[in-house]
């Protein structure tokens, strides 16, 4: 593994490879043990979109591993201004040992990887979000001790978190039902990859979707860059909704992910959220965990 550039590209070994790592370093910073394996090393984070999570655990991260992180505004680069990837990716190789990059096109992550000959992280672009998935999957596994048996469903926009839920969840076992609107499926790639999973299934109507699932994961209606289409999507997803009555179709036990930020009483509602406000939590501080390990096994 050279890169992470999607979880297309990821074996099911990789994958839980790289969440036992973080276990153990969740494990080791809860208990005090220094883990300090970049140690002399730089991360680049370029940001062409805003961020909390994704830019605090990644330079929280770094630092916990003794390297430095450096936060780069596109604003603030030449690439805001037009200098080409392949340029940027040349220079960047020449300072840094690896770049975090969150941006629109999934194409300009991988021009990075292509051009450059350090490690390149996706901390999010239009297509997917891996990052994110590697600490579901983190968080599924602790709240669940287990992949086996377990179905996920996932209910809103095919977006870039639907692409990497339904790859990463089905490459680790996982059974995987997603409800969106026929306008608004996942991307083809990503199809194509889950026509082979029997487990898979794809349909219009949340409710057929949420029975018997074990986790519910739901994600904006308008992601970033989305924000004119926002009254058009509100309508278009009017009942994509988790509430109380998509969770009674749910197992008992279910979990509810949320990668944040979420907005309440759109695609979730005040009451759920709060209800499953400990498993979404968790889920947001395992970013940390799980980007840790990822730097830990490219970097290193
Ligand atoms: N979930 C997530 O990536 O959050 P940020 O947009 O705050 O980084
Ligand atoms: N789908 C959302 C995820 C944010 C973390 C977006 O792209 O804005």
């Amino acid at each position: 593994m050279k890169h992470l550039l999607k979880m297309l590209d990821l074996s099911t070994e990789e994958i839980i490879e790289i969440l036992d790592l973080a276990d153990q370093l969740k494990y080791e910073l809860k208990h005090g043990i220094p883990h300090p394996h970049l140690q002399g090393k730089t991360l680049g984070m370029i940001f062409q979109k805003a961020s909390t999570r994704t830019r605090v655990s990644f330079e929280t991260g770094m630092y916990q591993l003794g390297g430095q992180p450096l936060f780069l505004s596109a604003n603030d680069l030449q690439i805001g201004r037009g200098e080409p990837v392949q340029d940027t990716a040349r220079v960047l190789s020449r300072y840094l040992d690896g770049i975090m990059i969150r941006t629109f096109e999934q194409k300009e992550v991988e021009d990075l990887s292509t051009f450059g000959s350090i490690p390149i992280i996706n901390g999010l672009t239009d297509f997917c979000h891996p990052c994110q998935i590697l600490a579901d999957l983190m968080t599924i596994r602790e709240f669940k001790s287990t992949f086996d048996g377990l179905k996920v469903c996932y209910i809103g926009d095919g977006n870039n978190m639907a692409n990497s839920l339904i790859v990463g969840c089905l490459k680790v076992g996982m059974a995987f039902s997603i409800a969106c609107p026929e306008d608004y499926q996942p991307d083809q790639q990503v199809l194509d990859f889950a026509k082979d999973y029997d487990c898979f299934h794809m349909t219009t109507d949340p409710k057929e979707a949420a029975k018997g699932a074990d986790v519910v994961i739901t994600d904006v209606w308008a992601s970033m860059g989305q924000e004119g289409e926002a009254e058009k999507r509100r309508i278009a997803f009017r009942g994509y909704q988790i509430n109380d009555e998509i969770m009674a179709l749910a197992n008992k036990d279910a979990m509810v992910l949320h990668c944040l930020p979420a907005h309440r009483e759109e695609e979730i509602t005040t009451k759920v959220f709060e209800e499953h406000a400990n498993e979404i939590f968790e889920e947001a501080e395992n970013r940390l965990h799980a980007q840790k390990a990822v730097m830990v096994k490219l970097m290193k």
